[in-house]
Formats: C-alpha cells, sequence, structure tokens
C-alpha cells in the first residue's frame, strides 16, 4: 500500500488527536526516561510469557522467582533496577552483555529482547505502545521500536507507554529518531550554540550531532526551536542532505514553483522512494508531517539497501 493514498484520513484524525492530546499526560523532551514512581504494571500480559519462559531457565538460578532478589543476588525488580535499566535500551545493553554469568551470547537476541521485556514489566515499565494497534503504521513503528531507534510518552499514573501517532512531530523528535535510526556516533560536545535546547541530556545530544553532521540547521537567531512541528520540505531538505541525494530532473508537482527552496529536495527524496506526492498531483510542501507519517518515511529510509 501507498503511503500517499492514506494522507486523506490521517489528516482528519489529527484534529481529534490534536485535540486529546491536551488531556493525555505529556512527557516531552524527557519521554525516554522512565521515572522511579511508574505505577507496577497490574498482571504481566500473556506476550510476556515467553521472557518469563526464559527468566526461569537461564535467571533463576541466581535471581528468584518473584524477581525480588535472594542470597548473594540483587532483586531484578526493585527502584534501583528501575532507575538504573528503566528503559528498554539500557535493560536490553546490560542484560544481554552482563547476563547471565557474564557470559554473552548464551541467549540468542531474541531470547534477550523477550526476557529484557519481562524483567520491564516486572518494574512497571511499559514495553510498547498501547495505541498503535491496527494503526496504519504500525508495522513501521513497532519495527523502528523494536530496533530502539524511537520512543513514546509514558503515562506515570497508568505506567502504559503511547506513540500518539497522529500528532504532529516536533523538530527535536525528528531529529532524535533520525540520529538512533542511521547510528551515527553521537557528538561529545555538551555546549551549544541553541538558547532554547534545554536542559534535557537526551534531547539536546540528538541535536548537536545533528547540527554537526550537517542535516539540520537551526535559525539565526541562536533557536533551535525544539517543539515546533517540522513541514513534509523541511524534512525532505533534512533527508536530501543526510541521504547526500541529488535530483536529477525538476520537480513536477503542481504546487511546487521551479525556484522553490526545497524543490530539489523534495524531487531528489522523491526520486530515491523516500516520499510520495498526493494523487492530485501535488507535494503539500507546508503540510506538517504526523509522527507516524515520518516514522514510516524513516522506517523507507533504513529498509533500503545501502547504495
Ligand atoms: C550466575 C548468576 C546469574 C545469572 C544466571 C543471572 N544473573 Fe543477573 N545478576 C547477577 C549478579 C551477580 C548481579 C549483580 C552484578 C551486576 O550488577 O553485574 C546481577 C544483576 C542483574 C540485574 C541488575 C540488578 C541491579 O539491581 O542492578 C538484572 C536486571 C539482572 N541481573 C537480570 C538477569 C537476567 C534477565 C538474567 C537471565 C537472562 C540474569 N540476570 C542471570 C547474577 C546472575
Amino acid at each position: 500500500m501507498r503511503y500517499s493514498s492514506r494522507f486523506p484520513y490521517t489528516t482528519v484524525l489529527l484534529l481529534g488527536t490534536a485535540l486529546i492530546a491536551g488531556i493525555v499526560l505529556y512527557t516531552g523532551s524527557a519521554s525516554t526516561s522512565y521515572s522511579a514512581e511508574a505505577a507496577p504494571s497490574a498482571a504481566i500480559p500473556a506476550d510476556q510469557a515467553e521472557g518469563e519462559a526464559i527468566y526461569r531457565q537461564h535467571c533463576l538460578s541466581c535471581h528468584a522467582a518473584d524477581g525480588m532478589g535472594s542470597g548473594n543476588y540483587p532483586a531484578v525488580a526493585s527502584d534501583h533496577v528501575k532507575k538504573k535499566l528503566g528503559t528498554y535500551d539500557k535493560a536490553y545493553e546490560f542484560i544481554s552483555r552482563n547476563m547471565p554469568d557474564n557470559a554473552p551470547g548464551t541467549l540468542t537476541d531474541e531470547e534477550y529482547k523477550a526476557v529484557t521485556r519481562y524483567i520491564l514489566s516486572l518494574n512497571g515499565v511499559p514495553t510498547g505502545f498501547n495505541d498503535i494497534e491496527k494503526h496504519w503504521a504500525q508495522k513501521e513503528i513497532a519495527a523502528l521500536f523494536d530496533k530502539q531507534y524511537i520512543d513514546g510518552y509514558v503515562n506515570k499514573e497508568t505506567g502504559t507507554m503511547q506513540f500518539k501517532p497522529d500528532q504532529f512531530i516536533t523538530r527535536a523528535e525528528f531529529v532524535r529518531y533520525l540520529v538512533k535510526a542511521k547510528e551515527l556516533f553521537l557528538s561529545n560536545n555538551t555546549e551549544s550554540e541553541f538558547t532554547d535546547i534545554g536542559k534535557n541530556k537526551e534531547e539536546r545530544i540528538y541535536i548537536i550531532t545533528a547540527v554537526e553532521y550537517g542535516l539540520v540547521n537551526g535559525y539565526p537567531d541562536q533557536t533551535f526551536r525544539p517543539n515546533n512541528t517540522i513541514t513534509r520540505a523541511e524534512i525532505a531538505a533534512i533527508l536530501s542532505r543526510s541521504e547526500m541525494l541529488k535530483a536529477s530532473a525538476q520537480p513536477t508537482f503542481h504546487d511546487i514553483a521551479s525556484d522553490y527552496w526545497a524543490g530539489d529536495a523534495i524531487r531528489a527524496v522523491q526520486e530515491a522512494g523516500l516520499f510520495n506526492g498526493y494523487e492530485d498531483g501535488t507535494f503539500r510542501p507546508d503540510q506538517r508531517m504526523t509522527r507516524a507519517e515520518a516514522i514510516s518515511v524513516i522506517y523507507r529510509l533504513v529498509s533500503q539497501p545501502q547504495a
């Protein structure tokens, strides 16, 4: 299915989503860090069963059945674990590298993932989005989440996590997901000329990295405007830079003038198969992108065979 054909109804959804977004707990730039206050999940969902089985077989000999620790071995469900390993990537990294018995590679990647999800669920940390089921971009969102390229919004009250697929993506989010998806080396720099990129280290580092790689610019007034939404033309421009794409012809969209600032970039991303126009022959450069739309573009980017 082509992505352009889905736009009309996604656009309709946007309004509604924008309205309800206001009442849902919004963790903003801190979205990747889970709080120690997250409520424990009441029950272990069925898909955790595999992780639990692996835990029983490979981890129980040292850690206790209820995860609370025994003898010389620490608990795997505790405030300490939530603080130290309370995100999927941190927990996966620790467990697959140090456990069991400092013997990395004892389990398969899939087994480590399953047991990581189980440990996180024991700690009340959400391990998946609860709002992407049957969404048109479910596959793309789930795939990039599995690779730890993207993150969502944690509701600390319910211990659940949403992706908010139909919410407009922000500049900070897009840049973070792109830098992660391209697996760029993160900058060592913590200083930045931008006056508005906040104290959140996680958010800052991705913006600084993207600017250093020349993927994206700030504004002349030394702002980055991380929470601003981002248009199709702007994303096309970023991707044409990040992928070093060159257009071979002029854009043919009705709504792109021959001297349009991002004309070459738009043509280039279209030729590269990353973006489509609309069936009516327009590109709609000033239309903002939703998180799901942006993720499906990044998904195409990372699923393409390496040139
Ligand atoms: C041979 C004994 C042993 C086995 C098997 C083992 N662990 Fe551990 N685990 C330890 C020890 C010892 C520590 C503490 C040392 C450390 O942090 O590296 C620990 C620490 C941890 C922690 C961090 C706890 C904290 O408070 O920091 C987690 C989470 C964990 N293990 C998960 C697992 C999982 C999941 C498995 C199965 C895949 C597993 N362990 C298998 C011995 C074991």
